[in-house]
């Protein structure tokens, strides 16, 4: 029955996402409006330019150039702009004049978002986003409240599509960096600015917000250790796959215990590691994104779906509009994030991992030994070598590829160090973490 006035909605954005979400609000106006309970008008559509030809061509009188009137006459306003200005300031004029607001910015909540939510708090207003990690993918609502009763102790997540179809058609194909960048290019899939991408700084965004609302603490985005998929070679993607294993562009946010002399903390980052083929991530193929979390009592969850498009990302959209739209018809609280829990985010050197480090050494009696030597003098266990050789001009190089046991990444990284000066290493070749054993 639908007994409440009708409630103004207001899109910032007709591009990719937004001209979706105005036409899944324009074309299931009658169906929305009886599961919410009250009719969802759409006041209008900020734009740059009227007169750009959009995926839905969405009526002219609905398009506007003009933000202020805008926003401030709408009930809940959809932010699908991008950037961090003026997006921020036309999120805070909302919020502030007591509207609801969803957002898919990624980069705003990542760079802003304390700011955002107490705008929100202070007027009891709500701020929606589970557009901005992983598109489609339920993925905030159940950390927000399907979790919320059980502790989180782990997410990994696969949360950039383009650099995972670069890594899959690297492994699949077995095509060079360079051409899997060309061909995610022409599909469209990597950002105006590749490097967002390529260079790990999307998925590190989207790691912020996941660890926030996992460990409920705040993560400014400059704690988010990354790195990026731009180093990757071929031949250490056919490495790992003859070892059994993939690589992945990993968002990994996850609680350390405290130790003798260093506290409880949490660990957030980003970076490129070897999977073993039977982990549920690694069959995570093409542009798709997945996020694996592990908590306390609900064990090991799967989210798997499409991580970007227009109309994917406007389904979540979608999702937090009739959330935000039915409070309004039948009040309640809303969604209630808190940052309680403060717990420092913690260096990458503190985080526990393994590593695979493949070197090339001259081949004479005792080089082993040396190598051997630097690992135990960091107090990194070797877990496995193997050995393969070739003769150059009159010398022979030998390859050793060293899988280490669990160590701390300072070890480890240390280790390396030590190989890169050691006069028996002629040249590290790689170097890769290990996770998801
Ligand atoms: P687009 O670039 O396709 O669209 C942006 C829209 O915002 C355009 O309609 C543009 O107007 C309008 N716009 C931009 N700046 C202004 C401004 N200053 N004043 C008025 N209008 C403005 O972006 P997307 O739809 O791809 O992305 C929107 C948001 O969704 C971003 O935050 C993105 O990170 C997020 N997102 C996107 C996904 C995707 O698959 N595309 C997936 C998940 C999240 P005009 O049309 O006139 O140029
Ligand atoms: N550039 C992002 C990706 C878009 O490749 O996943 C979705 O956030």
């Amino acid at each position: 029955m639908i007994e409440y006035r009708p409630l103004r909605i207001a899109l910032l954005g007709a591009g990719s996402v937004g001209s979706q979400v105005a036409k899944i609000l324009l074309e299931n106006k009658k169906e929305l409006a009886l599961r919410v309970g009250a009719e969802l008008e759409l006041v209008g559509v900020l734009v740059r330019d009227k007169q750009s030809v959009r995926d839905y061509q969405i009526p002219t009188e609905l398009l506007t150039t003009s933000p202020e009137a805008l926003i401030l006459g709408a009930d809940i306003v959809i932010e699908v702009l991008g950037g961090i200005e003026p997006a921020r300031t036309y999120i805070l004029q909302a919020l502030n004049s007591g509207s609801d607001v969803i957002t898919a910015n990624k980069a705003l909540l990542a760079n802003n978002g304390e700011e955002l939510f107490e705008a929100a708090e202070q007027v009891g207003a709500q701020l929606y986003f589970e557009a901005a990690v992983a598109g489609a993918i339920p993925i905030i609502r159940p950390l927000r409240e399907s979790l919320a009763g059980d502790k989180v102790r782990r997410i990994m997540g696969i949360v950039n599509g383009s650099t995972n179809y670069i890594l899959d058609r690297m492994d699949s194909t077995g095509v060079s960096l360079k051409q899997a960048m060309e061909e995610a290019t022409k599909l469209g899939y990597l950002e105006a600015d590749p490097t967002l991408d390529i260079e790990g700084y999307d998925a590190a965004q989207k790691a912020a917000i996941l660890a926030s609302l996992a460990f409920h603490t705040e993560v400014p985005i400059d704690r988010v250790y990354r790195e990026g998929i731009s180093k990757i070679t071929s031949e250490q993607i056919a490495a790992a796959k003859r070892d059994g294993y993939v690589i992945k562009l990993l968002a990994i946010c996850e609680k350390i215990s405290a130790t003798e002399t260093e506290p409880e903390g949490i660990s957030v980052r980003v970076y490129p590691a070897m999977i073993p083929l039977e982990h549920p991530l690694a069959s995570v193929r093409g542009a798709f994104n997945a996020v694996f979390v592990e908590a306390e009592a609900a064990g090991s969850l799967m989210f798997y779906g499409s991580g970007a498009g227009g109309l994917q990302t406007a389904s979540a959209i979608m999702g937090d509009l009739v959330s935000a739209a039915k409070r309004h018809v039948a009040g309640g609280p809303g969604l209630a994030d808190s940052a309680h829990a403060d717990l420092p985010v913690l260096p990458i050197s503190r985080v526990t991992t393994r590593y695979q480090i493949t070197l090339a050494v001259s081949d004479q009696p005792g080089v082993l030994a040396q190598i051997a030597s630097i690992f135990a003098e960091h107090g990194v266990s070797i877990e496995t070598v193997e050995q393969s050789a070739k003769m150059i001009e009159a010398e022979t190089t030998a390859w050793l590829e060293i899988g280490t046991h669990l160590a701390t990444d300072l070890s480890l990284a240390a280790v390396v160090a030590a190989l890169q000066s050691s006069s028996a290493v002629e040249e590290v070749t790689s170097v890769i973490r290990v996770e998801g054993e």
